[in-house]
């Protein structure tokens, strides 16, 4: 539905990962490769998905990650996202590049809202952002550290998907083929917000020549372990880093005084030849064991994927990509219904496995690629 709905250039930004998509295909195909082994013969007719995370119940061990393009998605979509969240009693993350401002997401969307950072090449600019989302009242910060590279998306460079957007024949035609889009998304920031999607949690300086804007928002090579210091030493809640694949990063953020680390290579986009994070994940656990949360995501698009993390030690896991889809499809409505899903397959494969905790879930329930029960 969501391919129906978007522009090929804006689905393809969503859709695929980064130069030849072997980190998006590898992150499914490490998922399928892991199973699942059934205990048979206890009582679970009272399952319950419910975990706490950072002090704070919650229905299921899922959390609607940051998605740039949420707004480029649908109208507000970011609000549309966070209001689902809430529904389904599950927390949200606000994208640094949304199109709405973090303020009123905060107070629209309701819920637990978490706040994500992108560190730019000016940087203090992004502490005014933490400072900001500090004083909004966001539960946490989430500082993602493994996008201090451009991507190499060749994809959207063909389809115009750069900054400033190239205006060519093939993205017009493309643009005019979705009218639902072009209207239902596009028009309506337009009419109602009278500009188009534009970031609007980072302050530009007014004073920028348009040309000079693309420099300012390259994200930073220079970040290192002292920025997130700083930024521990300005967050008083929830600090949680985005974007770790070795366990002795887990360990450096911790010792930097993180409460979290999320095991991300970003759904495939930031390295075509990074590790599936499902891979890393027990190491990175079996490091920070008792002194930080680790999340994981990427690729995780059913109930038996989840429950694959968390047998593996995994304290929540992060969608990405099932959300957006369903936000794209049908707004609010439609993240809900991705979350439907996703929460029924839970349900469902804790029941298959025999789990009424899902807590309870341990490496003795899943089978390794190679391994055979002994
Ligand atoms: C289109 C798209 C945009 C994203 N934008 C951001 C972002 O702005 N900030 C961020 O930290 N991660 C971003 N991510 C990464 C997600 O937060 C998450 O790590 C990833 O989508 C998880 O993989 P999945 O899509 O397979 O679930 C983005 C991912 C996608 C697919």
């Amino acid at each position: 539905m969501a391919r129906r709905r978007l522009t090929k250039a804006i689905f393809q930004f969503i859709d695929r990962g980064s130069e030849d998509d072997i980190a998006l295909r590898h992150n499914r195909e490490a998922l399928e490769r892991i199973k699942l082994v059934s205990r048979v013969l206890n009582d679970t007719s009272g399952r319950d998905p419910a975990i706490i995370l950072f002090g704070k119940p919650q229905t299921s061990p899922l959390i609607i990650g940051p998605t740039g393009p949420a707004g480029y998605a649908w109208y507000r979509g970011e609000t549309a996202l966070a209001r689902a969240a809430a529904k389904a009693g599950i927390p949200f993350t606000i994208a640094s590049t949304s199109n709405t401002a973090m303020e009123d997401i905060l107070a629209n969307g309701g819920g637990t809202q978490w706040y994500q950072l992108y560190v730019w090449r000016d940087m203090e600019a992004s502490m005014v952002a933490v400072g900001r989302a500090r004083d909004a009242g966001f539960e946490a910060l989430v500082l993602t550290v493994d996008s201090t590279i451009p991507y190499n998306r060749e994809f959207d460079i063909r389809n115009g998907v750069t900054f400033p957007v190239r205006i060519t024949p093939r993205n017009v035609v493309d643009t005019l083929l979705h009218p639902r889009w072009l209207f239902g998304t596009l028009g309506r920031y337009v009419l109602a917000e009278r500009h188009m999607p534009r970031y609007v949690n980072i302050r530009i300086p007014e004073n920028l020549a348009a040309k000079e804007v693309r420099g300012f928002l390259m994200k930073n090579d220079t970040l290192n372990w002292d920025f997130l210091r700083r930024v521990r030493d300005m967050w008083p809640r929830t600090l949680i880093v985005k974007g770790i694949l070795h366990p002795d990063d887990a360990v450096m953020a911790a010792d930097c005084g993180a409460d979290g680390v999320i095991v991300s290579n970003h759904g495939g986009i930031a390295s075509d030849a990074a590790p599936a994070p499902i891979d890393v994940l027990p190491a990175v656990v079996a490091a920070v064991r008792g002194r930080a949360t680790v999340i994981v995501d990427s690729g995780f698009r059913r109930g038996s994927d989840v429950l694959k993390g968390m047998a593996l030690g995994a304290d929540a896991v992060i969608i990405g990509r099932a959300t957006l889809y369903g936000v794209a499809a049908a707004g609010e409505a439609g993240a809900s219904r991705a979350l439907e899903i996703l929460e029924a397959e839970i349900r469902r494969t804790m029941g298959v496995l025999g789990v009424t905790d899902i807590k309870s879930l341990t490496r003795d329930h899943v089978i390794l690629p190679g391994q055979v029960l002994a």
